[in-house]
């Protein structure tokens, strides 16, 4: 299954699903790492892997469907059949949805619909909410929306700070994301079915 990895930062989930032997010995092809940041860190993770990235930045575009056309350009030869968003903050727009449909996946670092948007992480904790957690979801046109794969709990530790309750999620976001690429590879494959 060849997919495209999209993010603009860190890259932490990326190089989750990238160091995974189990995922590429069941078939995880990451043919390219989409990034519109030109100097965020998952370009550098990504040449550890001899990934190759497309760094595609909005500013050199005169719209954001003439952005993602560019993007769909370089995915179409690549046979991409899912794109993975991986801490990618852009909302898609209809032009890359229409082109993929059903097949564009996202992972935030809450208990949607709690917190979509922006430091979702931050304004759970400010909130002082005793749970929050996880949301694996396909997209639609919305910010952080669409119909949910999975969801995990985080719960807060009374001795929690921000930071500490952030690497729990993220711990929590690469198992996760890694386990529903991983059922995913084994439905195309077939094993699933009956
Ligand atoms: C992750 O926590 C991801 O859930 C979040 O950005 C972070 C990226 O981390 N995504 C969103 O908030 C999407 N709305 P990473 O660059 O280390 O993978």
């Amino acid at each position: 299954m060849k997919v495209a990895i999209f993010a603009s930062g860190n890259g932490s989930n990326f190089e989750a699903i990238a160091k995974s032997d189990e995922l590429h010995n069941v078939g995880l092809e990451i043919e390219l790492v989409v990034c519109d940041q030109k100097e965020a860190h998952v370009i550098e993770r990504a040449a550890k892997y001899d990934i190759p990235v497309f760094i595609n930045q909005l500013s050199d575009y005169p719209n954001r469907g003439a952005y993602e056309q560019a993007i769909i350009e370089k995915l179409k030869p690549l046979q991409i059949e899912y794109i993975l968003l991986a801490g990618y903050m852009r909302v898609v727009t209809p032009v890359l949805l229409a082109a993929y449909p059903n097949h564009i996946i996202n992972i935030h670092p809450s208990l949607l619909p709690k917190f979509s948007g922006l430091e979702a992480i931050e304004r759970a904790f400010e909130a002082g909410d005793a749970v929050t957690g996880v949301t694996i979801h396909y997209i639609d046109e919305g910010v952080d929306t669409g119909p949910i794969i999975k969801q995990e709990k985080v719960v807060r530790l009374t001795n929690d700070t921000e930071e500490s309750l952030e690497a729990r999620i993220h711990q929590t976001e690469h198992q996760m994301y890694r386990q529903v690429i991983l059922d995913l590879l084994n439905k195309t494959n077939g094993v699933d079915k009956k």
